[in-house]
């Protein structure tokens, strides 16, 4: 609860009271390839598949606000003695309203706005597997007066490539067609020429007239909350010639008191099938062929088939969610888990760092090691289509190891302007396939043919590469890849994008991550070296289940140098240090006057066995302890740089306490969390997941400021004056390593190449919990109780009533519902 709203569980959503929250609150539609942003005011803009190639309505890039445009209905209403225009989301106008509600769903966003007596609630989904984006509007006369007036529907629509719509003006403005037919606005921008698809914008219900003007409906000196068609009453009739072309509706209001009333808005991505054009008639003098677009606005005038495409999405989003489901003495765990946490992981498989408010949908493609890592959120909703996207991403590794850093969605291919060597990226691999292939069982995975991006497939003179070679070469590489001290080689960064180590840029204008030659360079990252442990261990145990124990050997013998040579040159004394630079200096060393102590290396070190038996793996989180924790999230190093290092790149770019220079990025918690885990302390765990859980904010959502039902990039460090402050939610990795952090870490219910494994590490005043997980077909129902209030330590596991040996429960051979019950605890 906080001044802004609240949770809902039950309905899984989160109902905001108020429409001035500290900044725009956002949600996703869509889940196939119809997608749109939409803020608890309705400001954001809507795209097919991609979000540079195919926008279809429009957004100003680093707007104020930053979600103005959007889908927004105005009302007039002329019952009283003066017309009153105001909205039911608030903006643009922000007429008072007397009360609003939006209630942020699991693919959908219903606004609910009332005053004077009118009561009008837009809802807003995408249904499953549809192109269409739909308002369901209802309008209710709560009052004790007759209401008349008009409401207005608007958007602004985007000719289809973004980054050209933003900046060629010169071309733009003169190119804008549209066609209109009854109440269907089609916008029709260069389907003369080269596009054989048109947006639809239409009403189901009669209207009183329309406008496809920017300048008609909205003016040219004004802006959208002082919009002259609503407060002169009457749409103009204006068809779009160039310039920037709108689609508006006039919906004529009459209501008796207790009268309401049904309607919608389809707002549609539509191809349209050969003939493209037809005869050309006085109202459409274009021609074009709207067949496609009319069948799409019949079938939602059909009685029923809004609602019928709504239950569609609810039944969509139980069936994902339902993969697993839990209840525990923690009501912020709860929800994350059941609800917000694995819905943000399904935003960044559709989106992955595309759109967002802090994402512009014309920058980044797809990160290697974003998608790698995404995953991990996803993999058990999404099986099949994970399956797919692990082939996808690894068809954009090169025949020397090395990936493309970025690739675009649309093409699958490799971003040659980024290029490549970041020498983490191939590593991450390794952890999503063995994630999968411990989720499905499908090992058959492992032997697709999978060509690397510089390498066609069928080249006579080689045999195809499969998905093992290129997790073979991924380990290959890093152990060849070393420098003076045996460590890997960093190349332009490692998962730090910011810790550039060979760029030494004095020049403003290139990119730290691009600059300088990696070629010939001898900087180490001991981050990487505890993740090749990371993935050589999971390696090893793939190759363990797979019965090949001369390659599992093999595998070993690679861990146990890295990890000889990461326990002999990067212990610094209490803790592990970052790098080595290009200089041979330490990074993150207590020789260092800033930056002394970094939390990544901390965290892969552990999570990759490192310190294990020599007491230091316990030393390094005391040390995280002592210098990096803080209430709001353990930052990302200390001391902050306060000056620019030529040596280390962009971290010391930022401000002190901002993004990598002290901030809190979240992401890189999780691993902390997860080496608690390892080592079987349940209460520091979860005692920091709660310090960068969003739900957890609530109390201090002022300083906060952003959504509290999904996990941010990053919170302002201690170090800077706006501590405590989030930003860049949703499109996180974040997301997926707290769903490893809830599921695996703490509730301790690990996909294994044999079954399920349970292991939980609890915070030790926790009595229990139940999940119920989707597995391979089968449902596990799982209890744990802890009468003996430990972290972890299985005591008992029956399964379907009988005792058994282990912790891993078999698969059944045909898929059905087993009961576990687990006691923690010594007996
Ligand atoms: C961003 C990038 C990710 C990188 C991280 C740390 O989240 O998407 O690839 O690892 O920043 O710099
Ligand atoms: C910037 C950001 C970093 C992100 C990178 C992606 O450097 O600070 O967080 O990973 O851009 O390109």
């Amino acid at each position: 609860m906080s001044a802004y709203g609240h949770f809902d569980d039950a309905s899984r959503e989160y109902v905001i009271t108020r429409p001035d929250t500290p900044l725009p609150w956002l949600n996703y539609l869509g889940q196939d390839d119809f997608f749109g942003l939409c803020t608890n005011t309705g400001g954001g803009y809507t795209f097919w598949r991609d979000a540079k190639l195919r926008r279809l309505t429009r957004y100003r890039y680093n707007n104020v606000p930053l979600d103005l445009g959007g889908r927004y209905l105005y009302v007039r209403d002329e019952s009283g003695a003066e017309p009153v225009v105001w909205n039911p989301g608030w903006k643009p106008t922000k007429t008072a309203l007397d009360s609003y509600e939006c209630r942020v769903g699991l693919g959908y966003t219903s606004i609910t706005g009332r005053k004077d007596g009118l009561q009008v609630t837009q809802r807003m989904f995408v249904p499953p597997e549809e192109n269409t984006e739909i308002w369901q509007v209802r309008l209710a006369n709560v009052g004790d007066r007759r209401i008349t007036g008009r409401l207005f529907s608007f958007v602004e629509f985007a000719f289809y490539e973004a980054q050209n719509d933003a900046t060629n003006l010169q071309r733009t403005l003169s190119i804008g067609e549209v066609q209109v037919q009854g109440s269907a606005i089609y916008h029709v921008t260069e389907f003369r020429e080269r596009r054989d698809h048109y947006t639809l914008f239409a009403c189901t219900d009669e209207v009183a007239g329309f406008d496809t003007s920017r300048e008609a409906f909205v003016g040219v000196h004004e802006g959208l909350h002082e919009a002259r068609v609503p407060s002169a009453g009457r749409a103009t009739g204006s068809i779009a010639r160039g310039w920037n072309p709108i689609g508006a509706h006039e919906v004529v209001i009459d209501l008796q008191p207790g009268e309401q009333r049904d309607l919608a808005f389809v707002l549609a991505y539509v191809e349209q099938p050969e003939p493209k054009f037809v005869e050309p008639t006085a109202a459409a003098p274009l021609g074009v062929n709207t067949s496609a677009g009319r069948a799409v606005l019949e079938h939602y005038q059909q009685p029923g088939a809004v609602d019928e495409a709504f239950a569609r999405l609810r039944r969509y989003w139980a069936d994902r969610l339902g993969a697993f489901q839990g209840s525990t003495p923690n009501e912020h765990a709860t929800r994350m888990l059941n609800t917000w946490n694995q819905y943000q992981c399904m935003a960044t498989f559709n989106l992955s760092r595309s759109a967002s408010l802090f994402e512009t949908g014309i920058g980044r493609g797809m990160g290697f090691r974003d998608s790698n890592q995404d995953l991990l959120g996803f993999v058990h909703m999404i099986p099949e289509r994970a399956r797919q996207r692990l082939l996808d991403i690894a068809a954009t590794q090169l025949s020397d190891g090395t990936c493309y850093h970025q690739y675009q969605p649309l093409t699958k291919k490799g971003n040659a302007d980024v290029g490549g060597d970041f020498y983490d990226d191939h590593l991450w691999l390794v952890l999503s396939t063995t994630a999968y292939v411990k989720e499905t069982g499908d090992a058959s995975i492992l032997d697709e043919p999978c060509a690397y991006a510089d390498v066609p497939l069928a080249d006579a003179e080689r045999p195809a590469s499969t998905l093992l070679d290129h997790l073979e070469l991924s380990l290959a590489y890093t152990l060849a890849k070393r420098g003076p001290h045996g460590l890997p080689l960093i190349g332009h960064a490692d998962w730090n994008d910011c810790l550039n180590l060979n760029c030494f840029s004095t020049e403003p204008n290139e990119s730290f991550q691009l600059a300088g030659d990696v070629e010939g360079s001898t900087a180490e990252s001991v981050m990487i070296a505890g993740l090749f442990l990371g993935a050589a261990g999971e390696m090893e145990r793939l190759y363990d289940h797979l019965g090949r124990t001369e390659d599992a050997r093999r595998v070993r013998a690679g861990y146990d140098d890295m990890l000889a040579a990461l326990e002999s040159e990067a212990w610094d004394g209490e803790w592990y240090t970052r790098a080595f630079d290009a200089a041979g200096e330490p990074v993150g060393s207590h020789v260092n006057d800033e930056g002394r102590i970094y939390i990544e290396s901390q965290g892969w070190a552990v999570l990759g066995g490192a310190g294990l038996s020599n007491g230091r793996a316990r030393r390094a989180l005391d040390s995280v302890a002592e210098h990096l924790s803080t209430d709001n999230g353990i930052v990302l190093q200390q001391p902050a740089y306060t000056r620019y290092h030529l040596e280390l790149g962009e971290i010391t770019s930022y401000p002190p306490g901002v993004k990598e220079n002290a901030g809190i990025f979240c992401h890189n918690n999780s691993w902390i969390h997860l080496a608690h885990c390892m080592l079987g302390d349940g209460d520091q765990a979860f005692e920091y997941y709660l310090s960068v859980c969003p739900s957890a904010k609530q109390s201090q959502i002022d300083t906060y400021r952003l959504e509290p039902y999904v996990y941010a990039q990053t919170i302002d460090g201690k170090d800077s004056p706006t501590f405590g402050q989030a930003k860049n939610s949703w499109l996180t990795g974040t997301a997926a390593w707290t769903f490893v952090v809830l599921s695996q870490g703490i509730l301790g219910i690990k996909p294994s190449y044999d079954g399920l494994t349970i292991d939980p590490c609890i915070p030790t005043i926790w009595d229990g919990y139940e999940v119920t997980r989707r597995f391979r077909g089968s449902t596990f129902h799982i209890t744990v109780s802890n009468p003996e209030h430990v972290s972890t330590g299985v005591q008992r596991v029956r399964v379907d009533g009988e005792t058994v040996d282990g912790t891993t429960i078999p698969v059944p051979a045909s898929p059905r519902v087993v009961q576990v019950d687990v006691v923690l605890g010594a007996g």
